[in-house]
């Protein structure tokens, strides 16, 4: 499989710089088809699709795929955006790569469209089962509870450097030794991821969402395992939260909002 992924890619790296100028010839480009590639400023993330990548990654042979269905957008704060900030945000919402090495399953390639082409995962975290077992330590408990996991790609090729991730997040059967999907797992591991990056109960890191359809086709053509998918994108903004919303005014205005029903208004 390695032989055939690699065969057809350094044809296609070789004739890519090529490519751009003939296959939109005579459409009104869009800014980011620009053939110079700098981008306009503060650009948060860049189709794929534009300069020849897509929105699924590459399981084993280029027909099939798992939805990138999570964009850390580029505009987010510098610290998620950089390999060691994101996986430290990614252990404050319940993910971690501690268990890396555990089941690494095969690689998974992306093409983010930003020039570099197909790149392995540059980051594989799941779900944080972690257990306490005395005079043992502190252990992966994941292979047997199931849950999430995801696969990261950056975002910072030269022809679209804007520094977002891009995720394949899933979520598996528990106790499957072979780390199944399960079924709608791809759409229901992203709203989890979701609903755990926007949630109030982080400390440190508040995250804004917006959904954005029509990077993917809805159904399961190219999907792996033929997981029907929504066709739906989560583009999460990443901020720190100012020190003012931290912990105490934080509680002071959910005690307010927990007393606000009874307050005679
Ligand atoms: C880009 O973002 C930086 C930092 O948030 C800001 O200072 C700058 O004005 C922005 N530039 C544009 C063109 O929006
Ligand atoms: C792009 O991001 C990856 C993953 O963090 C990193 O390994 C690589 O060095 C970065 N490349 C550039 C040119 O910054």
């Amino acid at each position: 499989m390695r032989f055939v992924i690699a065969a057809f890619l350094l044809p296609s790296l070789a004739t890519s710089a090529i490519a751009l100028d003939v296959v939109f010839p005579d459409c009104d480009a869009p800014p980011t088809l620009d053939p110079s590639p700098r981008l306009p400023e503060n650009v948060s993330w860049v189709d794929p699709r534009l300069r020849g990548g897509r929105m699924l990654d590459v399981v084993g042979s280029l027909r099939t795929g798992e939805p990138l269905n999570v964009i850390i957008s580029g505009q987010s704060h510098p610290d998620v955006l950089s390999h060691v900030g994101f996986i430290a945000y990614a252990r404050t919402i319940g993910f971690s790569n501690e268990c890396l090495g555990l089941h690494m399953g095969l690689v998974q390639l992306a093409d983010l469209g930003d020039g570099i082409g197909l790149r392995g995962e540059q980051l594989l975290v799941r779900q944080t089962f972690r257990r306490h077992i005395p005079f043992w330590g502190t252990t992966c408990w994941e292979s047997f509870a199931g849950g999430n996991h995801f696969r990261a790609w950056k975002q910072n090729g030269t022809l679209a450097n804007t520094g977002a991730w891009f995720l394949a997040v899933s979520a598996e059967e528990s106790g499957s030794k072979h780390h199944a999907i399960i079924p709608d797992g791809y759409n229901i591991g992203r709203d989890l991821l979701v609903s755990r990056a926007v949630a109030e109960d982080n400390e440190e890191w508040k995250a804004s969402v917006d959904w954005v359809q029509g990077l993917m086709e809805p159904g399961s053509k190219g999907i792996n395992h033929r997981i029907p998918v929504d066709g739906l994108v989560a583009v999460l903004t990443v901020r720190k939260r100012n020190e003012d919303e931290k912990k105490p005014w934080r509680s002071l205005w959910t005690l307010l909002r927990f007393l606000l029903p009874f307050l005679p208004l």
